[in-house]
């Protein structure tokens, strides 16, 4: 009894700490080769060795830099894993294995100038050995269902490096079209950085996969509230996205993580910027 009053009071949980709470891996969507899981806790070794592997940071990163152990954790705690809980960001499983092999998200939600509701669509396979073996296509697919079925987007766009042929082969295959480039310095490399931007429209994909079109006369999603849970993931307005209008705050900045930080092991989680990629 006496030794209750002297009990240290439980510390405050860090707010970057994974939550334990958060359910286990719920299945998405599933496809032939990919499946879509949400994103737990126990994915962060993975998503941490992903990112600081060289290789896939020179086809992913803008800054061309892997992330250190700081900079994957933060990302994957301060971005990964509430984005997944909003239901836009999930972790690809290999269909037939089950194997967690990679992670894929739509960010930078906005309106655009003609009033189009836009995504922007990221993906890394993680695991190299299982590159080209038709995992990411399918997933890019899986992710522009749930874009323009569940969360109602018109348009998805992506930049993808030009020196990356094996992405661009993928995007291309799911109906992905160029449709402008521009040309990035990285001054720490010196080099130029050359950048294809692509879109796909709701209707161009609807177009292509016309069997996996919902059936837009069944409103039965609608009966508990579905449609307005897919608004509520979006989040607020931003003051600083003001004239884009945009509806997602996440990883809108996109900011290189500052040299400073990459070099720099024991900075404090919460000094992080969200990593580009
Ligand atoms: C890009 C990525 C998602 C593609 O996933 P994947 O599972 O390897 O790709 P897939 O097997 O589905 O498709 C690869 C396509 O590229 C083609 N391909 C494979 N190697 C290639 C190469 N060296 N040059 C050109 N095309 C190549 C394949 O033939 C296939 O195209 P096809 O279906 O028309 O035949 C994955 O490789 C990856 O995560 N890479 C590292 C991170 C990255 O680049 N992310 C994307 C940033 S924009």
């Amino acid at each position: 009894m006496l030794r209750r009053f002297f009990r240290r009071p439980e510390p405050e949980p860090s707010p970057n700490a994974p939550d334990d709470r958060v359910r286990p891996a719920i299945l998405v969507r599933e496809g032939e080769v990919a499946d879509l899981r949400t994103h737990t806790p126990a994915n962060l070794a993975a998503f941490q060795r992903w990112y600081a592997d060289r290789e896939i940071a020179e086809l992913l990163r803008h800054d061309l830099e892997p992330l250190n152990a700081v900079q994957s954790r933060g990302y994957f705690e301060t971005f990964i894993l509430p984005l997944s809980n909003r239901g836009v960001c999930y972790a690809i499983h290999d269909h037939e294995t089950g194997e967690l092999v990679g992670t894929t998200a739509i960010t930078d939600i906005t309106t655009t100038k003609d009033g189009s509701i836009s995504g922007l669509f990221r993906i890394v396979i993680g695991e190299k050995d299982l590159w080209g073996r038709g995992l990411g296509t399918d997933a890019t697919k899986l992710v522009l269902q749930e874009a323009f079925d569940d969360h109602d987007l018109d348009e998805v766009r992506l930049e993808v490096f030009r020196h990356n042929p094996r992405a661009i082969a993928a995007y291309r295959r799911v109906g992905f079209r160029v449709t402008g480039e521009h040309v990035e310095w990285i001054s720490r490399r010196r080099v130029e950085l050359h950048v294809l931007e692509m879109t796909i429209s709701a209707d161009e994909f609807w177009e292509r996969y016309p069997d996996t079109e919902p059936d837009w006369d069944d409103d039965s999603d609608d009966v508990d509230g579905e449609t307005a849970e897919a608004e509520d993931t979006y989040g607020p307005e931003t003051a600083d996205t003001a004239d884009e209008n945009t509806r997602d705050d996440d990883l809108t900045a996109e900011g290189d993580v500052p040299a400073v930080e990459a070099e720099n092991d024991s900075l404090p989680e919460q000094a992080h910027v969200p990593p580009k990629d």
